[in-house]
């Protein structure tokens, strides 16, 4: 039978898991002619992939689709060495462990806030009242935006997240792409003047006070732009798609309940099981080889970080869910020189997000069978209606 493979054919948006079983059994290197692009999705191609920058460049954008491709704004996600190395340095100085660190305290209360309010109704909906609005609220925060903005910037970032060959999707994403850097372009003309704690403060003056270029105006915009599309629907994801999997494994919830200590190493299997970036793309910079097809300099070629991390080449029984799995590695927040910046920031959202809802509501109810946002680039619940007892 013939097998085509495209991340945005909506046949695969439910349960992918198939196509990406068969991919990495028998077509490790596929290509899509059709759309013309390749995929790896066995893990060691993909880890080995991200680790080879100079053959697999991000600077042609990393989606396969170059209208989106060309609306992103310059960001070190889509950098190639030796700009992604000078900008990745200016922005880690104002992303450091102490900032992320400090943020502990202010996520509980938001997610106690959000419980509150979801206590109070008794049943809501776990995407809108309580994994969306949490990671929205702590951005919304790190980034200083004012109150009057956020519901619009919520709005944009959704329609960024949205973005497809859907000639709506695409100009939706394209519009709030324009009104979100318009937005960070006040803020950080603001700052510069009159800085405050906030990220963009830090970022605006940190490399000045080493004795550097400060980032520029645009660099400063996309990179807030970017950590809209790279942090926030992801995160949403995570602690949705982690308390979905573990509706459907009540025993591992009730054992987390019990013992909270193992939140940290369920929620790394969270992040490996559902992958909530299943794949970004590349453009190949010279020809390559992989098993026994030649991959020619110039085509795009998808990672599909969400099959690699199913694996069983890597994962023992890689399709099972086991919050006591041993994980060495994964490639959920990729790897090599643009693994995740944020990362802690995640984890630490979504270890206090479980703490916080299994602490106070060990016996909520909640749905096990959900339709999906979509694949790429991020994928989601669409709903998931939660009772509490
Ligand atoms: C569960 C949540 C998250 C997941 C699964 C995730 C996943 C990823 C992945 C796979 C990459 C590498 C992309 C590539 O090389 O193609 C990445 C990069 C990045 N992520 Fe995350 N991310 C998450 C949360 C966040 C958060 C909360 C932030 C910001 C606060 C963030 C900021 C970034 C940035 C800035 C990059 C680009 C780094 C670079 O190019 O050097 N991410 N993320």
């Amino acid at each position: 039978m013939s097998f085509a493979f495209d991340p945005y054919d909506a046949r695969h948006f439910d349960d992918p898991q198939p196509a990406f079983r068969r991919l990495r059994d028998e077509l490790p290197a596929y290509h899509n002619a059709e759309r013309g692009f390749w995929v790896l999705s066995r893990f060691e191609d993909v880890w080995q992939a991200l680790r080879d920058p100079g053959t697999f460049s991000s600077a042609r954008g990393i989606t396969i689709l170059d209208e989106h491709n060309a609306a992103a704004p310059p960001m070190i996600l889509t950098m190639d060495p030796p700009r992604h190395g000078v900008l990745r340095t200016k922005v880690n100085r104002g992303f450091t462990p102490r900032r992320i660190a400090g943020l502990e305290s202010w996520i509980r209360d938001e997610a106690t806030a959000l419980l509150d309010r979801l206590e109070a109704r008794g049943e809501g909906d776990l995407v809108s009242d309580f994994a969306t609005p949490l990671p929205t609220a702590v951005f919304a925060e790190l980034l200083g935006v004012p109150e009057s903005e956020r519901d619009a910037f919520r709005r944009w970032s959704d329609a960024t997240c949205a973005m497809s060959p859907d000639p709506a999707a695409m100009a939706a994403g394209k519009q709030a792409i324009a009104e979100l850097t318009s937005l960070f372009g006040e803020l950080t003309e603001q700052r510069r003047s009159r800085p405050t704690d906030d990220l963009i403060s830090a970022l605006a003056n940190a490399a000045a006070s080493e004795g550097e270029e400060p980032m520029s105006e645009s660099e400063l915009t996309g990179f807030c732009v970017l950590l809209l599309v790279a942090g926030l629907e992801t995160t949403a994801s995570l602690i949705a798609t982690g308390a979905l999997r573990l509706a459907q494994h009540p025993d591992q919830r009730a054992r987390l309940a019990r013992d909270p200590r193992g939140i940290p190493n369920a929620v790394e299997e969270m992040v490996r099981y559902d992958s909530l970036i299943p794949g970004n793309a590349r453009t190949l910079t010279r020809d390559i080889e992989r098993h026994g097809q030649k991959l020619p300099a110039g085509d795009k070629i998808l990672l599909l970080y969400a099959a690699a991390n199913r694996d069983d080449r890597e994962f023992p029984d890689g399709d099972r869910f086991d919050v006591g799995r041993a994980i060495d590695r994964h490639v959920a927040f990729g790897n090599g020189i643009h693994f995740c910046l944020g990362a802690s920031l995640a984890r630490l959202e979504a270890r206090v997000a479980f703490e916080e809802l299994l602490r106070r509501f060990p016996d909520h109810e909640l749905a096990t069978q959900c339709r999906w946002t979509q694949l790429v680039p991020t994928r989601s619940p669409v709903s998931l209606p939660i009772r509490l007892r």
